[in-house]
């Protein structure tokens, strides 16, 4: 059986009449830009995170990007995050012209280490930039706690975590702010790039959605230095609609989550994602770890199951932060994680006969190795 690693279509069929009318009654009104669905979406998510605002931005990058700028950060100061991340989290904060500064992950997770952490802090470090990698809650209490101790912001990197929950809260309400992605295969995806971000401080909130409109609140006034980076109306109302299915998709993500879980326990090899406890996680991506897995990603691509690789080269080996100076071993729970990682297929509606015909290869992948 093929199994894809995503399929868009299957998941946002039933919703395409919805959304062409949608985009009808955009094209009607000819309000490409900042139309009513604009702001009709940012309520809707306002609502479902509970916090006091988010701006709609063109994409996730700029999310964090703009949102670093507005909270004064920018030449001289340093930013911490992961090394095992999408490349736009550290591409964001040079955006903003600040220093980006990797930490390790934490032993056997994915997320950042506190501890290490507050080890490449300096007097320059102004923010931290923990991800919820895969759908998976980072370590928010003691995160909140060193940033607290030494005063730093904290910005929420929920790119594959949106409907997530930590100790009960939404993560992306935890942080001073935090910043989406909704690049098309995101738990809530555009119609093509698209971002936001959210903060319970309203001036911050302010502040983003002018640098987004080049530096200005009203046409033809530019108060500060801003760029274009707004949300297109079309997007707007389309993920309008996508929102209210969110939760019903990730729980459909999370069942999926637990089907590989089960079935995947018989191979001690292999280690399955582990969720914090009084987590809930949203499965953007499912990742299992394993020594040899690029032997198991070709066994199972050549079997027409599609997998994945979130991320095979850590941050800090790519050759544009050669100039940092870190050497191959200098940060080794990500690095060993980028070596181990394989993403299985994750969407909302994968069957659980793919479920069982990835994991029944997984099983014939050992056998085979067995018999060598
Ligand atoms: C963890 C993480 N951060 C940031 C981004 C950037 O988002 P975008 O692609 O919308 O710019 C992504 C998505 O690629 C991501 O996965």
């Amino acid at each position: 059986m093929n199994v894809p690693f995503v399929d868009l279509h299957r998941q946002l069929e039933p919703l395409l009449p919805e959304i062409q009318d949608a985009f009808n009654s955009v094209i009607e009104r000819c309000a490409f830009i900042n139309g009513p669905e604009v702001k009709a979406f940012e309520k809707k998510m306002t609502e479902y995170l509970g916090l006091a605002g988010v701006c709609s931005l063109s994409n996730g990058t700029h999310a964090l990007a703009l949102t670093l700028q507005a909270l004064g950060i920018g030449p001289g100061d340093e930013v911490i995050t992961v090394p095992n991340t999408a490349f736009p989290t550290s591409e964001a904060i040079h955006l903003a012209g600040a220093e980006v500064v990797f930490a390790d992950t934490a032993p056997g997770a994915f997320s950042l280490d506190p501890a290490a952490a507050e080890q490449v802090m300096t007097s320059r470090t102004r923010a931290i930039i923990p991800v919820h990698l895969y759908g998976i809650p980072a370590d928010m209490d003691a995160l909140m706690d060193l940033a607290e101790k030494h005063r730093l912001f904290v910005v929420e990197d929920v790119a594959q975590a949106q409907g997530a929950r930590y100790r009960g809260r939404l993560v992306g309400t935890i942080g001073h702010a935090a910043c989406f992605s909704f690049f098309p295969s995101k738990n809530l995806g555009a119609f093509g790039d698209g971002g936001a971000m959210a903060s319970d401080d309203t001036e911050l909130v302010k502040k983003v959605r002018m640098l987004a409109s080049h530096g200005r609140e009203e046409k033809y006034t530019h108060l500060i230095k801003g760029t274009n980076s707004r949300l297109d109306t079309l997007k707007a109302a389309q993920l309008s609609i996508c929102l209210d299915h969110l939760d019903e998709w990730n729980r459909q993500r999370r069942q999926a989550a637990a089907l590989y879980d089960e079935l995947l326990q018989p191979y001690e090899e292999i280690i399955r994602p582990r969720v914090p406890q009084a987590c809930e996680a949203v499965w953007h991506v499912y990742v299992i770890r394993y020594t040899r897995r690029d032997k198991l990603a070709d066994f199972l691509n050549q079997r027409g199951i599609k997998t994945g690789l979130h991320y095979p080269l850590p941050l800090h080996l790519q050759p544009v932060y050669g100039y940092l100076g870190l050497a191959a071993g200098s940060l080794p729970e990500a690095e060993a994680a980028c070596q181990q990682v394989l993403s299985l297929p994750m969407f909302p509606s994968i069957t659980p006969a793919e479920i069982q015909a990835v994991c029944e290869a997984v099983g014939q992948f050992f056998e085979t190795e067995k018999k060598k």
